[in-house]
């Protein structure tokens, strides 16, 4: 791996959210050595990204339908990082590049019917060759599944105690990008969403019993918590990252390092009062007409144009401004509760997401050794942030600014 000639590689460099990922490494790597690059389809576009933050790095290009063009970069790579989504129409060529030539990947997707083709295709080659595939390391599903791993390591090592429930609320303040709108759209057009409701869709297996399946269905009404005695609603990225966090407990159960016994975990949006059973209501049924509008083909034809376009996103300073806090409760086994908090200032689809996959990259890179299982090939597949990076980007977070804390 030292001998290749970058340890990650920048790929969809030229997007909104891309280009976000090259100022952070403009600004973040340069106290750690890491060899770096920047990729795309677009070489003037890349080249005008590259100038315009006055950064001097290799620019590396092939379309991503391209396989020996997107072989070629691969190869020169520890890792590839890459926010070129719809990844279910952009991420192929790469992931199986990053099999064949054991090249470890992390990107931002939130399209789990993708995911879990993935898992069917390579999950068993990347898992003999040691091979690092992490999906979803963005804000979809870094808080919840590092914040359910962390709660569970904590009750087990402070307590000796196993984990059975995990709960998330999520608060957040910030905008929309096209390109997240764009994966939603590419989700409903592709059919793939029907697959979305399956609680168990990113598992090892997809056996579970009915009981099992609906004691893990997903949350549709509002309702008072009495953990948190305030409302709550369902968290519209719930049906994304609930599934993330579910195949991070089997892999750590395979692995012979179980969460616990019948482990649950569930996520919800959090209202403060005011009006709090009022917001949440409001919530949920402004939800529910904007689904059932993109059901509807000639509804999602009629919204689309007018919504946020691929390429665009918030402002500058919506993004600033913008911040979210994901507070978790643990039960154990005796009934104990514990509480944890992610939080950090910055919109979460674009600040928080790109501070998120920077630093798993990074993880990748400067940490191998570090990481859960080792450096050997003992922990290789299509895994999950908390599998696939653990403690390891919780501390790099940490040092990044971001509030993670676990307490009684
Ligand atoms: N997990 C999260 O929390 C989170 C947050 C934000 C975004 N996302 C996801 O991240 C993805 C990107 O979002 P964004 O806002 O940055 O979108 P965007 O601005 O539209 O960027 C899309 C990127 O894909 C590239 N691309 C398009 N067609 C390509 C092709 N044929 N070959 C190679 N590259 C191609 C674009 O290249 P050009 O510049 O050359 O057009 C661009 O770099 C979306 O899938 C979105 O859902 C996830």
């Amino acid at each position: 791996m030292s001998e290749r000639v970058y340890d990650v590689v920048l790929y969809g460099a030229s997007g909104f959210v891309g280009k976000q990922t090259v100022q952070y490494f403009a600004s973040h790597a340069v106290s750690e050595p890491v060899r770096w690059a920047i990729a795309g389809r677009n070489r003037q576009k890349l080249e005008a990204v590259r100038d315009e933050i006055g950064v001097t790095v290799d620019v590396l290009v092939a379309d991503s339908q391209a396989q020996q063009a997107i072989d070629a970069i691969v190869a020169q790579t520890q890792v590839i990082l890459t926010t070129a989504g719809p990844f279910a129409l952009y991420g192929n060529a790469l992931v199986d590049a990053c099999v064949r030539f054991k090249t470890h990947y992390v990107d931002i997707t939130g399209e789990t019917p993708w995911v879990r083709t993935l898992i069917d295709r390579y999950h068993a080659q990347a898992a003999i060759d040691g091979t690092r595939i992490i999906p979803c390391c963005g804000f979809d599903s870094v808080p919840s599944d590092l914040g359910a791993y962390l709660v569970v390591r904590h009750l087990q090592r402070e307590f000796n105690l196993s984990c059975n429930q995990v709960k998330a609320y999520f608060q957040a303040a910030g905008g929309f990008n096209g390109g997240t709108l764009a994966s939603a759209f590419n989700l409903y057009t592709s059919q793939a969403i029907a697959q979305m409701n399956e609680p168990f869709l990113l598992n090892p297996s997809r056996n579970q019993t009915q009981a099992q399946i609906d004691r893990n269905r997903d949350p549709q009404l509002p309702s008072f918590d009495p953990d948190l005695k305030t409302w709550i609603a369902p968290f519209f990225m719930g049906p994304v990252n609930t599934r993330i966090v579910r195949r991070s407990c089997a892999l750590y159960e395979e692995w012979q390092e179980p969460y616990g016994t019948g482990f649950t975990y569930q996520e919800y949006l959090k209202f403060d009062e005011p009006l709090a059973g009022l917001k949440a209501t409001g919530l949920t049924a402004g939800l529910g007409l904007f689904v059932g509008v993109l059901q509807q083909p000639l509804l999602r034809s009629l919204v689309q144009p007018v919504l946020p376009q691929p390429g665009s996103g918030p402002s500058e300073q919506t993004m600033n401004e913008g911040w979210f806090s994901c507070e978790l409760v643990g039960t154990a086994s005796d009934g104990r509760q514990v509480r944890g908090l992610i939080r950090d200032q910055g919109d979460p689809g674009n600040r928080a997401t790109v501070k998120f996959i920077c630093e798993a990259a990074l993880s990748l890179a400067l940490q191998p050794d570090e990481l859960p299982g080792g450096g050997g090939v003992a922990r290789g597949g299509i895994l999950t942030p908390a599998t696939g990076l653990g403690d390891v980007l919780a501390e790099r977070l940490r040092h990044a600014g971001m509030v993670i804390d676990v307490h009684l």
